[in-house]
């Protein structure tokens, strides 16, 4: 560890790809003390995913990083940090709702004001596969031609949870489509103007039908624009080592979980920044 006279005056950071991702490699002390805490919010919005590189943060340090960076959101069943897992022994509430992170998504679109971001650490490896996926929604929008972005102005799309259920269950009771139907829906633009000024893509697999569109073509365009957002540029998949953490911002993004075999205890903890902005 550097001493107090090596150690460094501003944030250590790499970018990982052009247009998503950075490295930040400052050390445990550094980001415990909050005093880069608003090099870092500057640095998420930019870069959408912020990788720790084998920082071994304990779940008091990970809580208290968090809450250097914004207001730390509760999460429902289990306190300020929640297990990330499939496995039904560790999260008996919700590792059956889980299964839709294993499509492109972002968290929160059932809210008026979604969480800011998220904080995943890892704890136990999959034995095989278990990448998080990323994208970035603000580049994949910028990137868009002047006229496709004008096509997209103004137009309204429905999420809703239980449209998720057909990505791992074709066919599933009515008890459990009913279920999920009780959740809700939700009506949001599909291009979030945010007060920064910059525009971002509300996309992943809750939005399903856009308001006003025949069903065909409504699908069309939703499939395009997952299939463009989520392309080799715009995206960036986290191979996990233990002690890592990644953070990413959940306004201009989306994420998925990478397939990996389910008994394997692939295990994460996360902690949340409550939002600060709604949709619109
Ligand atoms: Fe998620």
């Amino acid at each position: 560890m550097p001493s107090a006279k090596t150690r460094p005056l501003s944030l250590v950071t790499e970018p990982i790809k052009p247009l998503i991702g950075s490295c930040v490699r400052s050390d445990k002390q550094d980001l415990l003390s909050g005093k880069f805490a608003g090099d870092i919010r500057e640095l998420l919005e930019q870069r959408g995913v912020l990788v720790f590189p084998q920082i071994h943060f304990t779940d008091e340090e990970q809580v208290a990083f968090t809450n250097t960076l914004g207001k730390l959101e509760p999460e429902r069943n289990s306190g300020t940090v929640f297990k990330v897992t499939l496995d039904t022994k560790e999260n008996p509430h919700s590792a059956e709702y889980l299964k839709g992170s294993l499509y492109w998504h972002l968290d929160g679109t059932m809210n008026d004001v979604p969480i800011l971001a998220s904080l995943l650490a890892s704890k136990k490896l999959a034995s095989t596969g278990g990448n998080t996926g990323f994208c970035s929604t603000y580049a994949a929008y910028e990137k868009l031609p002047a006229e496709k972005k004008a096509e997209l102005e103004g137009l309204r799309v429905m999420h809703s949870v239980w449209a998720t259920v057909f990505y791992y269950e074709p066919e599933p009771s009515l008890a459990k489509l009913q279920g999920m139907q009780a959740i809700g829906e939700r009506e949001l633009p599909l291009v979030w103007k945010h007060r920064s000024g910059r525009k971002s893509l509300i996309i992943g697999c809750t939005a399903h039908r856009v308001i006003d569109m025949s069903p065909p073509k409504s699908t069309e365009l939703l499939v395009g624009l997952r299939e463009w957002a989520t392309s080799e540029q715009f995206s960036y998949s986290h191979k996990w080592s233990v002690g890592d953490l990644v953070m990413w911002d959940n306004t201009g993004t989306l994420h998925r979980a990478e397939p990996y075999d389910l008994q394997s205890g692939r295990l994460l903890h996360r902690t949340k920044l409550a939002g600060e902005e709604p949709f619109a």
